[in-house]
């Protein structure tokens, strides 16, 4: 089996409380609260969580610019708290903001990552031109930043977090912001990182991107792993159906979803588009109960449907709320 390029055990962080800035009047957050991982090189692991659930914070904790509370990180082996200079020697971290140097061009940025790596003036020149044609800029070399659009720029710092042959890339949220486009030939990109073996942890809030690319994908929710797997295995996991029901009319209203709640079999009932879906162990006897609550209430469907638990499902099955409810 291949090596590990990161071994996370325990990860805890608590903020203290600030007086200024962002999280201001904030009592201690326990940010991540007991969080294991593992990436294998040539392996993507999908951080899949929703806003708030601790991924910035566990990628910049592995990424050594946030002291955890206790808990290890290991960079192919490598522990980041004993050699952290050897473990940032092994890491490539891009973050979620962009933060280059309007006034640099993309060799110049490519350059000084390599020369920050303690790569030789002729080494990092060298390499600079191999990660140009890597993420594809060679034509943009010596233009500066600021002219560039938001893909290139992304590109410019997946370079930068690639000069020094890092054994596992660290992506924050790397496609937001990103037109369909941009977010196509990244996903591409990563796929040929993983086959030259590299170890990829990506954290994400789309459902999308978790499932297109992830070997597994680790769910993360109030600073811990509350699965981790392949998404195949997940969505096979959560057993049962779900009962999309798309109704003629108007929406349903709350007393409506409350009745379809008490449905038989029924484990959770969640509003759609154009009617509610109900997740169910029992599709025959809740389709029963369903299509009598119909009745009494005077609706009618325009279709009711079986389909097969989704990640999102997998997410509303262990976090016990929707994807994008605010945590509470
Ligand atoms: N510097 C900080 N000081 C205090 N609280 C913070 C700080 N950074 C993040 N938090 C809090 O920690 C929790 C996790 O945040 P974060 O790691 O950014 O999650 P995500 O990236 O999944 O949205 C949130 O409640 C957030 O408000
Ligand atoms: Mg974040």
């Amino acid at each position: 089996m291949a090596e590990l390029a990161l071994e996370v055990k325990e990860l805890v962080k608590v903020y203290d409380p600030k007086k200024r800035g962002k999280h201001a009047g904030t009592g201690p957050v326990r940010a991540l609260d007991g969080l294991s991982l593992e990436v294998r090189e040539g392996e993507l692991l999908g951080v899949l969580g929703p806003n708030g659930a601790g991924k910035t914070t566990a990628m910049r904790t592995i990424a050594t610019l946030v002291r955890p509370t206790s808990g290890t990180v290991k960079i192919a082996g490598v522990d980041v708290e004993r050699e952290p200079d050897r473990a940032r020697m092994l890491l490539g971290y891009v973050s979620q903001e962009i933060a280059l140097d309007r006034l640099l061009t993309v060799r110049e940025h490519l350059v000084l990552a390599a020369r920050l790596h303690r790569l030789t003036s002729s080494e990092a020149r060298k390499r600079a031109d191999e990660v140009l044609a890597l993420v594809r800029l060679e034509e943009k070399a010596d233009v500066r930043s600021r002219k560039l659009s938001g893909g290139m720029k992304k590109r410019v710092e997946l370079g930068m977090g690639l000069v020094h042959h890092p054994k596992l890339l660290v992506l924050d949220e790397p496609t937001v912001g990103l037109d369909l486009d941009s977010r196509r030939a990244l996903w591409d990109f990563l796929q040929g990182l993983k086959a030259s073996g590299t170890g990829v942890l990506l954290a994400t809030h789309s459902i999308e991107e978790a499932e297109r690319l992830s070997d597994k994908v680790a769910i993360v929710d109030r600073g811990r792993v509350q699965r981790v797997g392949a998404p195949a295995e997940l969505k096979a996991e959560t057993k049962g159906d779900v009962l999309e029901v798309v109704l003629e009319g108007a929406l349903p209203d709350d007393g409506f979803l409350e009745e379809a709640k008490k449905l038989e079999g029924a484990r959770a009932v969640t509003r759609t588009r154009d009617g509610f879906e109900v997740a169910t162990d029992e599709g025959a006897r809740t389709f029963a109960s369903l299509a009598a609550l119909l009745t009494a209430r005077g609706r009618a469907a325009r279709s009711i449907t079986y389909r097969k638990p989704t990640l999102e499902d997998v997410f509303l099955r262990v976090a016990g709320r929707e994807f994008r409810e605010e945590p509470v």
